[in-house]
């Protein structure tokens, strides 16, 4: 059975640049769970929250994770709460390792203050805010991955790499 390597990790931990990076690299599709509930949307992420609130947006992540957690041999990289609800992880297990990126509050913070596209940290002290949402969900991203890969000090050819060499030894 081919895997599907599934890419977790607070925003601005590098899953998307690090699954295009595996795409390339292993010759794999690859999949942003978000974007794709943007395109079934047909809206941007901050616009869902706004318009129709954060649940609403978790029910259609849970759609949309139990349609990826299907395929085979695919590189995937999931919203930063995706670990907010068991069922996706019960989900991308089926099919999939799961690979935490970790990193240090300062170092998302440095990637993402310039971004507004995140509703979550747009607000007016993006760290504190950074910080609790981390101290809530660390223990939920480290049971639910089957390899921690901390990337602080990592560049993401790096952090590429090191996943591909935990896999091949899968
Ligand atoms: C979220 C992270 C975002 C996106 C949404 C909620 C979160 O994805 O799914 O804004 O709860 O951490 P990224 O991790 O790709 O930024």
């Amino acid at each position: 059975m081919v895997k599907n390597i599934v890419l977790i990790g607070f925003m601005g931990s590098g899953k998307t640049s690090v699954g295009k990076a595996l795409s390339m690299k292993l010759n794999l599709p690859y999949v942003d769970s978000d974007g794709v509930i943007e395109a079934e949307e047909k809206r941007p992420i901050s616009q869902i929250f706004e318009e129709d609130g954060e649940s609403y947006f978790r029910d259609k992540e849970i759609e949309v994770i139990e349609s990826l957690s299907e395929r085979r041999g695919w590189i995937i990289s999931t919203g930063g709460g995706v670990v907010l609800n068991p069922e996706n992880i019960f989900n991308l297990k089926r099919n999939g390792l799961i690979f935490y990126l970790k990193t240090t509050p300062s170092v998302i913070y440095n990637r993402i203050k310039d971004d507004s596209t995140r509703p979550l940290v747009n607000v007016s002290n993006p760290l504190e805010r950074i910080e609790n949402l981390l101290r809530r969900r660390t223990w939920l991203y480290e049971e639910s991955a089957d390899y921690v890969v901390d990337t602080s000090s990592l560049t993401i050819d790096e952090v590429r790499d090191k996943i591909i060499k935990i896999g091949g030894k899968k």
